[in-house]
């Protein structure tokens, strides 16, 4: 796969970043990205919206959101949507753009970096695993919380 790269949202990549495929029944683990997008636009101080190049084609799309001020621990860094495109999953995508995620949350100070996903076969349990993430619980909506450390 050519280099990975990513680069903000915006009017050149959007439309593409919208057509990004799930492999099927993978449509319950994420939200459409035209939602996470919508999401951006009105919480543009703590949304981070990034899409994923391997050369010139748009290989993903990944949203976290920092907010620093935040009473709940878990918004400081989270990790709120993932999507690599079905064709060029497995291949070092996901772990890339965590790690371009972790680097940014490093950058503003942040302790850790969580993520919140549903359990079940066909979800990112795995990945979020073994990409080194540890698993301290439930939120409110029985989804699995985790987090990776970011500072030494
Ligand atoms: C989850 C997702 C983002 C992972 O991205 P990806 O590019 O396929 O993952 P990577 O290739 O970077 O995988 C990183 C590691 O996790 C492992 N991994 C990834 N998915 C796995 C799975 N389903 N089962 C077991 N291991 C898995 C890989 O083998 C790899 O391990 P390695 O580096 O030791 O070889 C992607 O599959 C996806 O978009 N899924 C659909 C939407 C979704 O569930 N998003 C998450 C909502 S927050």
């Amino acid at each position: 796969m050519d280099a990975l790269r990513l680069e903000e949202l915006n009017a050149r990549n959007v439309v593409e970043a919208n057509n990004l495929t799930l492999k099927p029944g993978q449509e319950q683990f994420v939200a459409p990205v035209s939602n996470s997008i919508a999401e951006a636009y009105v919480n543009q101080n703590t949304a981070w919206p990034r899409v994923v190049y391997a050369g010139e084609n748009l290989v993903g799309f990944v949203m976290a959101t920092f907010d620093q001020d935040s009473t709940r621990e878990e918004f400081k860094a989270l990790i709120l949507r993932m999507n690599v495109d079905a064709d060029v999953q497995g291949r070092g995508v996901g772990r890339f753009a965590v790690e371009e995620i972790a680097a940014e949350g490093r950058r503003r100070g942040a302790e850790y970096l969580y993520s919140m996903w549903e359990g079940g076969e066909d979800g990112p349990d795995a990945f979020f695993r073994r990409i080194g993430f540890e698993v301290i619980g439930e939120n409110e909506f029985g989804e699995v919380v985790g987090r990776l450390r970011l500072q030494d």
